[in-house]
C-alpha cells in the first residue's frame, strides 16, 4: 500500500518535470491580474497540489464494469435488506429513508453508518443543513445531461462566451490525481467546499475506481463527470494553467476569485486539504463561519456528506468489524508509520497506560486470567503499512502476559498480502476500509500525525488522535488539539497579490 510520509514542509512542490503538464501543449500566461482578464477565460486549470500530473495520465477509460459489479454486489444485498423489519430502524434512519432519489439498496452504508459509530457531540448547523440542501437542489438543475449543463457546455464548444450566465450553473470539476487515497479524499472535500461557496457545481472525474469506492452523495443526479466532456481537446479548451506556488497564490486572494467567477468551468486537481487557505479569503469569512460555527468540524461534516462507503467495501467494513471488534467494550484504532525510533512498541503501549488508554501488564504473576471476574474487553485495531512485526509485539505482549486490570485485549490487524498491479482497485477498497475501522475507534492512537489515511480517518470519525511524542518523555504521547486534518500548515497558501513587473 502507497502511504508515502507527507511532505511536511508544505507549500514547495515536488514537481517532476517529466509529468507536468507541458507548456507546448497548452497557454500559459504571466500571473498578472491584468493578463488573467485580458484571456477572457473560458475555463482555467487550478492545480493546488504537491505533485502534478499531466492530463494525458488523468484521463482513463470509465470503469463501466466496475461499476456493474458493484450494482451486482447491492442487488444480493437488497434482498436481506428487505427482510428486516423496517421498522426497527431508529427515527433517524426512518426520516432518511423518506430522502427521494437516494434509495436505500444501493447504498447501506448511508443508513448503516450509525450503527457503527459513536454519535459525534457535534451537531451540524441548521444554516449548514440549509446550505447543503440547496447545493443538492443546485446539482440537481445542473447536473450532467440537465439542458443547464448541455447549453453551458454547447457554449464551452463553441467557443462562445456571451451570456454563459443565462443558465445560472458553472462548475467545478475535480480530477483524479495518482495520489495516496487519503490524500483524494481530503482534496475531494476542500473542492466541495470551495463549490458550496462559490455556488457551483461539483464534478467528479471518475477515474478508474471512485465508482468502486464511494456511494453517489447527491440524490437524483450524479457527481460524476460525463466521460463525453472534452477534457482533453487542447483546441477547444484553452487554458490557463496556475502550476506555480506563486500563481496558486492568486488563486487564494480576493482578486483571483473574482476573476474566477467569470468562468463557468473550473478545473483542478490537488492533492492535499485546501480548506484552512480558503478561510483566509476574507470574502469567504462570514459564509464559512456561519456554516461551521466550530471550525474544527469542517471536514467532519463535509466527510460525512460526501463519503459513503460503496455497498462492496461496505461489506467489507461491516463484516470485519462484526468478526474482531463489535463485541469489545472498547475499540482503540492504533495507526503506525515506521520511522527511525526504534522501540516503537514500547512507546505506544507506554503511551497507553500512562494515558489509561491500554492497561499495563502483569510480568511477574502470570494470573489466569479466569481468576478475574467482570472482566471487559478491548480491542485494538492496527493498520500499518509495515510487515507484520509491529502488530505481532503488541499481540504478544497481551498474549503473553495478564494485565493487571484483568481487562481482555484483543488485537487485530486486516492481513497485507502483496496484491498484483491488477489488483488496484482492491488496494484502495482495503486502504478506504482500514480508514472507516479507523474512525470507528473510542480512541485513536497515531505514530505521526502526516498520513494522509490517519487524516482521514480521525477528521471523519470526529476523534482527537494520541501522538506519539518522542521528545515527551513524561506522557509519551500527546492529544492532538483538532480533529480537523492538519496536513496543511496555515497560510502555505494563502493570498500573495502578484503584480506586472
Ligand atoms: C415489526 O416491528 C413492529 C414494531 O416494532 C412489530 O409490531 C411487528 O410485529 C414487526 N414485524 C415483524 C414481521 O417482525
Ligand atoms: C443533453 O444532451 C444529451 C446528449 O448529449 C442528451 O442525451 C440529453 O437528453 C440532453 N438533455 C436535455 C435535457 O436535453
Ligand atoms: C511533544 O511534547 C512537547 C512537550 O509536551 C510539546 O511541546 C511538543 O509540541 C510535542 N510535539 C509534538 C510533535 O506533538
Amino acid at each position: 500500500m502507497k502511504r508515502g510520509k507527507k511532505n511536511s514542509d508544505a507549500g514547495e512542490p515536488v514537481t517532476n518535470p517529466d509529468t507536468r503538464i507541458g507548456s507546448s501543449e497548452v497557454d500559459t500566461v504571466k500571473p498578472s491580474l491584468s493578463s488573467m482578464k485580458s484571456m477572457g477565460l473560458l475555463l482555467a486549470v487550478l492545480m493546488v497540489a504537491s505533485v502534478m500530473f499531466s492530463l494525458s495520465v488523468v484521463l482513463r477509460d470509465p470503469p463501466s464494469d466496475d461499476a456493474v459489479e458493484s450494482v451486482a454486489a447491492s442487488r444480493v444485498l437488497q434482498l436481506r435488506f428487505h427482510q428486516a423489519n423496517e421498522s426497527d430502524g431508529e427515527e433517524s434512519e426512518k426520516k432518511e429513508h423518506l430522502v427521494p432519489g437516494l434509495d436505500k439498496e444501493s447504498c447501506l452504508s448511508r443508513y448503516e453508518a450509525s450503527l457503527y459509530r459513536k454519535e459525534s457531540t457535534f451537531k451540524q448547523s441548521s444554516y449548514l443543513e440549509a446550505r447543503f440542501k440547496r447545493y443538492q437542489d443546485l446539482h440537481r438543475r445542473c447536473g450532467p445531461f440537465t439542458s443547464s449543463y448541455n447549453s453551458t457546455l454547447d457554449k464551452l464548444k463553441l467557443g462562445d462566451r456571451s451570456d454563459w450566465g443565462v443558465s445560472g450553473c458553472s462548475y467545478v470539476i475535480w480530477l483524479n490525481s495518482d495520489g495516496e487515497l487519503g490524500s483524494r479524499m481530503l482534496s475531494l472535500a476542500s473542492a466541495f467546499l470551495y463549490a458550496l461557496l462559490t455556488k457551483r457545481v461539483l464534478l467528479v472525474e471518475q477515474g478508474v475506481e471512485m465508482a468502486d469506492l464511494f456511494c453517489e452523495p447527491f440524490p437524483h443526479t450524479s457527481w460524476f463527470l460525463p466521460s463525453e466532456f472534452p477534457l482533453n481537446e487542447q483546441s477547444l479548451l484553452r487554458h490557463l494553467v496556475l502550476d506555480s506556488t506563486d500563481q496558486q497564490k492568486l488563486f487564494f486572494c480576493e482578486e483571483g476569485q473574482a476573476l474566477l467567477k467569470e468562468t463557468p468551468w473550473l478545473i483542478l486537481k490537488a492533492d492535499s486539504y485546501f480548506v484552512p487557505s480558503l478561510f483566509s479569503i476574507s470574502s469567504f469569512e462570514q459564509e464559512l463561519e456561519k456554516l461551521f460555527p466550530v471550525k474544527e468540524t469542517v471536514f467532519y461534516f463535509l466527510g460525512q456528506h460526501l463519503f459513503h462507503p460503496a455497498n462492496v467495501v461496505w461489506g467489507l467494513i461491516t463484516r470485519y468489524y462484526s468478526a474482531y471488534l463489535a463485541r469489545a467494550d472498547q475499540r482503540i484504532g492504533i495507526h503506525i508509520e515506521v520511522s527511525g525510533t526504534t522501540n516503537l512498541v514500547e512507546q505506544i503501549l507506554a503511551c497507553g497506560v500512562r494515558h489509561e488508554l491500554l492497561p499495563e501488564v502483569d510480568k511477574e504473576r502470570h494470573l489466569p486470567s479466569s481468576q478475574v471476574l467482570n472482566r471487559k474487553s478491548k480491542a485494538v485495531f492496527v493498520s500499518s503499512s509495515s510487515p507484520g512485526y509491529y502488530f505481532e509485539s503488541i499481540r504478544d505482549v497481551y498474549w503473553e502476559n495478564p494485565t493487571v486490570t484483568g481487562e481482555v485485549i484483543s488485537v487485530h490487524r486486516p492481513s497485507h498480502k502483496e496484491y498484483q498491479k491488477t489488483q488496484r482497485n482492491m488496494e484502495s477498497r482495503r486502504a478506504w476500509t482500514e480508514i472507516y475501522l479507523l474512525s470507528c475507534s473510542d480512541v485513536l492512537m497515531v505514530t505521526s500525525p502526516w498520513s494522509s489515511l490517519v487524516e482521514v480517518a480521525h477528521g471523519l470519525g470526529g476523534l482527537k488522535p494520541w501522538v506519539l511524542n518522542e521528545t515527551d518523555h513524561d506522557s509519551f504521547c500527546t492529544r492532538a488539539r483538532s480533529m480537523e486534518p492538519c496536513s496543511q500548515k496555515p497560510g502555505s497558501h494563502g493570498c500573495k497579490i502578484l503584480r506586472d513587473e
